[in-house]
Parts: C-alpha cells; structure tokens; sequence
C-alpha cells in the first residue's frame, strides 16, 4: 500500500515572478485557499498518511504556517466561540500531523529534491505530485493508487498536449493498453518539437519505486545542469523497468504560470 507523499516545494518559482521574490506561490491563495492545501486535501483523500514537504531556508514560511499554534491559540482565548476561527486551526492541526520537512536548499532539481528523502521512505513505492499541476474534478493521485495496485508497477500522470508545447514538458514514448494507459518505452525531459516521440507529457503525479534513489544517487546534472527525475525513470526504463502511464480523468490546471494561476481561481470557483 501507498502511505508516504512527497511533494517538492523548493523550486525558485520563476515564472510567477515578482510575487515569488519574497513569497512562496505555495502559499498563494487560489480561490481563497493556499494552493499547497489542494495538494494535500488529494493525497488525504487518496489514503496517504504521511507527506514530506520538500522546502528550502528561503521557503521556512510553509513551516510557519503549519506551525502557527501559538498565533491561533491566543486569537482562540479571546474569541472562544468564534467557529471559523476553531476550524481553521483544526484544519491546520490536522495537516501538521501528517507533514514532515525536509531541506533542499539550492535549487538543483525534482530528482536531487526527492533524493533528500530517502532515508524517509519506508515502503517500496511512494506518491510524487508537483504543486504547480493542480488536478479538479477527480482525485489522480487516488486514481494512480489504484491503478499501483492493480498493475503492480511505478505509474505516472499524462495528458496529450499541443505538438507546438512539447518542449515545456517530460514527454513520453508509448505503447498504449487501453484507452486510458499505456506502457511507457522511453521518456525525455523537454524536447525539442523535431526529437518529441510523441505529445503524450508528464503531469505531475507519479507513483515511484523505492529503487529510484540508487539511480539518483550515482545520476550526474542533465539538462540546465539539473538533476531531473525524468532522467532517473528514463535509466530505469532502459534497465527493463516497467512503467505504466495514465491519462487521467479531470481537468488540469496549470498553477506554475501567472496565467495559468488566474485561471485556476476562476475555474475553482465556479465548483
Ligand atoms: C516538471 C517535470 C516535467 C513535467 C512537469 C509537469 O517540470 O520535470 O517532466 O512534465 O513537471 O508539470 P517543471 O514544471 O518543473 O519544469
């Protein structure tokens, strides 16, 4: 079973700059909410029961916000049947419970993020999700947990984009099953139109093996001299790993960009 999430927040958030100078988009409310609660509000309702939040020194505002009880519990004394005020802190007592930080402190990429976590993971496989992919109208990581079960293999989030945007995505080589998933032969991190396999991307939710952290370890910095997770799966599908891929079901919202942002809070509130 699945129990352990990871979810990479160290990222510099350039492309919603200047807000992300000095804030987290993490933070940034999305109709009224911090995007890194839809993110939770999935792996909770997918069956997850520990999240490692993946942040940086700059980032320590994520920490604060979980950890703000002595901020609520002076509000609470003096305004003790103020119900809104009770269910905000209970809400944010009960993610704190499920959450643990790790540091990536300079920004060397998704793969040397989740290398961070390593001596975390207890069970042979574990969720991923990118907090800038927000996922509506149907639980994907939940989807992607069933699908772990029923394949018995690592599974990875997908949607057909447009052939002229390949390059800002992982895109994958495939063989499709069904309708909805595929054996993934190859992947590669944002290609250029002319070398893409195909217009199948990444999103980002993955269910990962345990073995990645090997690869990682010995991996050296791939493109923007990052080290990315996509290069890690492609190792391991040239070692005859299995991958499944999976076009999810629900509407995708790109919260990474300040378009992209916008629209999720106009689409989120018509919910
Ligand atoms: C990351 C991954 C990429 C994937 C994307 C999904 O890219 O490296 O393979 O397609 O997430 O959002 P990033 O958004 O960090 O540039």
């Amino acid at each position: 079973m699945i129990k352990q999430a990871i979810i990479p927040l160290a990222g510099q958030g350039t492309r919603l700059l200047p807000l992300t100078s000095v804030f987290p988009k993490e933070l940034l409310p999305i109709n009224g909410k911090p995007a890194i609660e839809y993110i939770l509000d999935e792996c909770i309702k997918s069956g997850i029961k520990e999240i490692i939040l993946i942040i940086s020194k700059r980032k320590n505002i994520i920490k604060k916000y979980f950890y703000n009880d002595v901020f609520y519990k002076n509000l609470i004394k003096k305004n003790k049947n103020d119900k809104k005020l009770k269910f905000e802190y209970s809400k944010i007592k009960k993610y704190k419970k499920m959450i643990k930080f790790v540091y990536q402190n300079s920004p060397r990429g998704t793969g040397d993020a989740v290398l961070k976590c390593k001596n975390l993971i207890k069970s042979k496989y574990f969720l991923m999700l990118m907090p800038d992919d927000l996922i509506i109208n149907s639980n994907c990581s939940a989807s992607l947990v069933k699908l772990h079960n029923r394949y018995k293999s690592p599974i990875i989030a997908s949607k057909k984009v447009n052939k002229k945007d390949v390059s800002r995505w992982g895109i994958f080589d495939i063989k499709k099953i069904n309708k909805k998933d595929f054996i993934i032969k190859d992947v590669i991190e944002k290609p250029s139109i002319k070398s893409a396999p195909s217009n199948y991307a990444v999103i980002g939710r993955y269910v990962l093996p345990k073995i990645i952290f090997k690869v990682l370890k010995k991996q050296r910095p791939g493109q923007n001299g990052e080290i990315h997770i996509t290069d890690a799966i492609r190792f391991l599908l040239h070692k005859k790993n299995k991958f499944i891929g999976h076009i999810f079901a629900g509407k995708y919202l790109d919260c990474g960009t300040m378009k992209g942002y916008i629209n999720s809070s106009i689409e989120i509130s018509k919910l």
